[in-house]
């Protein structure tokens, strides 16, 4: 069996689906690798090291589709310019696996279906024990949340460490994050590394232990978050009367700080919003919010994604691809995501669709020249097919709360 990896097309996309340390598990489980040329260069993996790693160069994005698997970081929505190229390359049997923004661009994902390819979604990938090294959303959100606290302090007109100088001493930033999932405790872990006092929130109360484990002091804001986890370890949206108190809670605890990261999300839904415009205009001059949730709506009223948006002395940054902008590690993270994947999904050297699998099952999104993913059916007025009910499996325990056990670091 041929597995590709394209070059990534996107702009400023700088990651690649595979790594050279990657080929030697896919050489031994009896596949080839074909790599298109330059497909690392940018993440700092040149075609040599693929080659030394026993996988051939070929030379265009058209000689990969040749291939039985194509693997790619963005693929279908997740790429639309590139789908209008790749589409007539498609065709039945062949299998494709990125991140594709399903629930973004759910008309793409029929458009492949059509093809015959079978398409698979890596941000679908189920937030369970057994999936947690394949699980894309997590290993990307950890190396954002890293990227943005680094972008805050480079926009603060101060240092994040408490210093005792000759020339006086300056108090240390203090750094508030809101939502403490994957992103959120991998920025209180980065802001803590920096020396700066952090404080943190999430409407889950169960994350305050691992928190307060970071070095984070947890806000404790008056608002019933009983029912605020729903399935999964993940937030439940709650109703707007809720979050109009929280804004109003929050707006203090957003006054006193220098920078604030926002990273609060809710599972297919627009990011709530939590720091209004008057919230903003309470900040210091010069205070810093970096709004990680920008693609999804934002949870700052003012930021615009890929932009940078100064208003009452307040810089907002709302980057949408940050992993990008750490290609190496992030491509290292993905890689194994993606060869995790795949090992799961090969047996005797052949991929095997085994629908009863609760993996395979929610990230398969088209198959037979159809949209198998049921909620996908869903979102496009499909009717519900057949066999596609989940089995007893999907009760299988969810991951530790967001997935963070993962990036549980004692600080
Ligand atoms: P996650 O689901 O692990 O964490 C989100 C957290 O927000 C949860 O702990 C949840 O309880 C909390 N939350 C929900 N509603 C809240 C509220 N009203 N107040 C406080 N907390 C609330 O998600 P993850 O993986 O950490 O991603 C966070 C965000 O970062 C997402 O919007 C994701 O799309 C985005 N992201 C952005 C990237 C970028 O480059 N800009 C890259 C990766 C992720």
């Amino acid at each position: 069996m041929k597995i590709a990896v394209v070059k990534e097309t996107f702009p400023g996309e700088r990651r690649v689906a595979l790594i050279p340390s990657a080929i030697a598990p896919l050489l031994k489980a009896g596949c080839e690798v074909l790599v298109q040329s330059e497909a690392g260069q940018s993440a700092g993996f040149l075609d040599a090291d693929y080659e030394q790693a026993g996988a051939q160069i070929i030379a265009d994005r058209t000689a990969a589709f040749a291939a039985d698997v194509v693997v790619a970081v963005r693929f279908a929505g997740a790429d639309p310019d590139s789908l209008e190229h790749d589409l007539p390359q498609l065709r039945e049997g062949q299998i494709l696996i990125g991140s594709v923004d399903p629930l973004g661009h759910p008309e793409s994902v029929a458009r492949v279906a059509e093809t015959g390819a079978a398409l698979f979604g890596l941000e679908l990938i189920p937030r369970i024990t057994r999936a947690q090294s394949m699980d894309v959303l997590s290993s990307m959100a950890t190396i954002a949340g890293y990227r943005a606290v680094l972008l805050g302090a480079l926009e603060l007109p101060k240092m994040f460490p408490l210093m005792m100088t000759a020339a006086g001493t300056l108090s240390p930033a203090r750094v508030f994050v809101i939502g403490a999932g994957v992103a959120g405790l991998q920025a209180i872990a980065t802001a803590r590394r920096l020396g700066a006092v952090v404080q943190a929130y999430d409407v889950r109360p169960a994350v305050r232990e691992q928190c307060e484990s970071l070095g984070a002091k947890f806000v404790e804001l008056p608002l019933e978050t009983g029912d605020s986890e729903g399935k999964g370890g993940y937030a439940k949206a709650m109703d707007e009367s809720f979050y109009q108190r929280q804004r109003q809670l929050m707006s203090e605890v957003v006054a006193e700080n220098d920078v604030v990261v926002t990273t609060a999300a809710i599972p297919g839904k627009k990011s709530p919003l939590l720091i209004t415009e008057d919230a903003v205009k309470g900040m210091q001059p010069g205070s810093v919010i970096v709004d990680l949730a920008a693609e999804r709506g934002g949870n700052c009223e003012l930021s615009q994604p890929d932009q940078r948006v100064d208003v009452h002395g307040v810089t907002i940054l709302g980057p949408t691809n940050l992993p990008a902008e750490v290609p190496n590690h992030a491509s290292q993270m993905y890689a194994k995501n993606v060869i995790t994947f795949l090992n799961h999904l090969l047996k005797d050297g052949e991929i095997q669709l085994d629908l009863s699998d609760e993996i395979t099952r929610d990230t398969l999104l088209t198959h037979d020249r159809q949209v198998v993913q049921s909620r996908l059916r869903e979102i496009l007025d499909l009717p519900p097919l057949e066999n596609n009910e989940p089995t007893e499996e999907s009760a299988e325990e969810p991951a530790s709360e967001s997935g963070s056990s993962k990036n549980e670091e004692s600080n």
